[in-house]
């Protein structure tokens, strides 16, 4: 839709081309249009990146230091009442939700969207026992619970949600409720494929993913300490189609009556929240919309690691992807939305990960205010010798936990 509005823009001849409605419109490295079309004023979030925002205010400057202020309104939580700078205007210091991911129901999901439905795994009883350790033990408040498609509705595209495999599944989420946990995340890990098709880019119609999503919000409407995950790790789509997918589900949940479940919305790129802003998936998805047009409980979904590679595929780290965090955090706040992040971690005791993990989460807790919370990839079904593992080890009747988790992932939650 930005880029028809900007085509208009073009076509009526201005004299320079200027940004549509929530595009770009400068920050470091910025060589595209620098004022925006009318009704938009360009106001700067951060030194990488300002943005068309309603509004026809004067100067960029003083537009921003009043966007940015009017967000401390939005609080939900308290103290900075004095702020008047663009650092932590209205954080609490702490976020709302600290946990992990229980594995297993998505073993055998590549990044093609394949699932094979042999090759997944229940946690079954030991997750179960897993979150509760983590709730009473180390005081974590939620979990992301993967799931392959396939799994869900027995290889069925487009059909009806397997009663068999939906109990199994089921049976975990039920696990993750009474642990006492605030955060259960049903995670639909398919990187928006099926068997290497792209939803609603030649693959899966949007039909058939807002079919799977109607059936789980009305199986879980009922309770909304259960978020929708819609999918996981998007990547190598057309962002703005996406986002019309993600529209899809988003208005099937709610149609099915999923009113007040919080909806969790992914960006391509594996989600990464580096490249949220800059590739596009965050301009798109703030089109994105609840039946009465509003945004509540529309959550933004981001994962990002701290290799090399941003693959959490390493023992050892190497940034805290403070600059990433702080970005993408100071755009939240400039369009008054909230982000997750679903997927970090890092070595279970790599003294690298140790430092770079807790250090991200600090940053994540001077932004408490549009950073909800995080989930650590990743305990569940996975064993000691994972190079990612934060699953605990059971030893007469007593869990241990890794130092990765006691430290950072619980340590920074208290
Ligand atoms: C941006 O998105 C395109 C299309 O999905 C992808 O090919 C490209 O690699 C992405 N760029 C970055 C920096 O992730
Ligand atoms: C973690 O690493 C330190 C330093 O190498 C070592 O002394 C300690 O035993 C390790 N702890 C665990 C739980 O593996």
């Amino acid at each position: 839709m930005k880029n028809s509005i900007f085509a208009v823009a073009a076509a009526a001849g201005t004299v320079a081309a200027q940004g549509a409605a929530y595009s770009q419109c400068g920050g470091q490295g910025w060589s595209g249009a620098t004022t925006c079309v009318s009704g938009y004023t360009c106001v700067v979030s951060n030194p990488y990146y300002s943005q068309c925002l309603p509004g026809s205010g004067s100067g960029s400057g003083g537009a921003s230091t009043t966007k940015v202020a009017t967000t401390t309104t939005r609080a939900t939580s308290t103290t900075s009442a004095g702020g008047s700078q663009t650092s932590a205007p209205s954080s609490s210091g702490k976020v709302q939700y600290a946990g992990v991911n229980i594995a297993g129901f998505d073993f055998g999901c590549g990044t093609d969207g394949t699932c094979n439905t042999a090759t997944n795994v229940n946690p079954g009883s030991s997750g179960i026992a897993q979150m509760k350790h983590f709730v009473t033990d180390d005081g974590l408040n939620a979990f992301r619970l993967p799931v392959g498609w396939q799994y869900l509705v027995n290889n069925q595209l487009g059909g009806t949600l397997n009663s068999a495999n939906l109990a199994n599944y089921d049976n975990l989420v039920q696990g993750c409720l009474s642990s006492g946990a605030a955060l259960c995340i049903v995670d639909i890990h398919n990187y928006a494929r099926w068997n290497g098709g792209i939803i609603g880019q030649g693959g899966p119609t949007n039909a058939q993913f807002a079919s799977l999503w109607s059936q789980l919000a009305t199986k879980y409407k009922g309770n909304t300490k259960i978020a929708f995950g819609l999918m996981n790790e998007p990547h190598d789509l057309n962002v703005a189609t996406w986002a019309q997918s993600v529209q899809a589900a988003v208005t099937a949940i709610r149609q099915a009556g999923a009113t007040g479940n919080k909806i969790l919305l992914p960006g391509s790129d594996y989600t990464s929240a580096a490249q949220f802003i800059s590739n596009g998936s965050g301009p798109d998805l703030l089109a994105v919309k609840n039946l009465d047009g509003s945004t509540t409980n529309l959550i933004f979904d981001v994962h990002k690691y701290l290799d090399s590679d941003n693959s959490g595929t390493h023992a050892n780290c190497v940034t805290d992807n403070a600059a990433a965090f702080q970005t993408l955090g100071n755009w939240l706040r400039t369009n008054k939305r909230q982000a997750i992040l679903s997927e970090t971690g890092g070595g279970p005791n790599d003294s690298s990960c140790l430092q770079y993990v807790c250090s991200q989460l600090d940053v994540l807790n001077s932004y408490s205010d549009v950073y909800l919370g995080w989930t650590g990839w990743s305990a569940g079904a996975f064993d000691s010798t994972y190079t990612l593992t934060l699953t605990p080890t059971l030893s007469g009747g007593k869990y241990t936990d890794v130092p990765l988790l006691t430290k950072c992932i619980a340590g920074k939650f208290h």
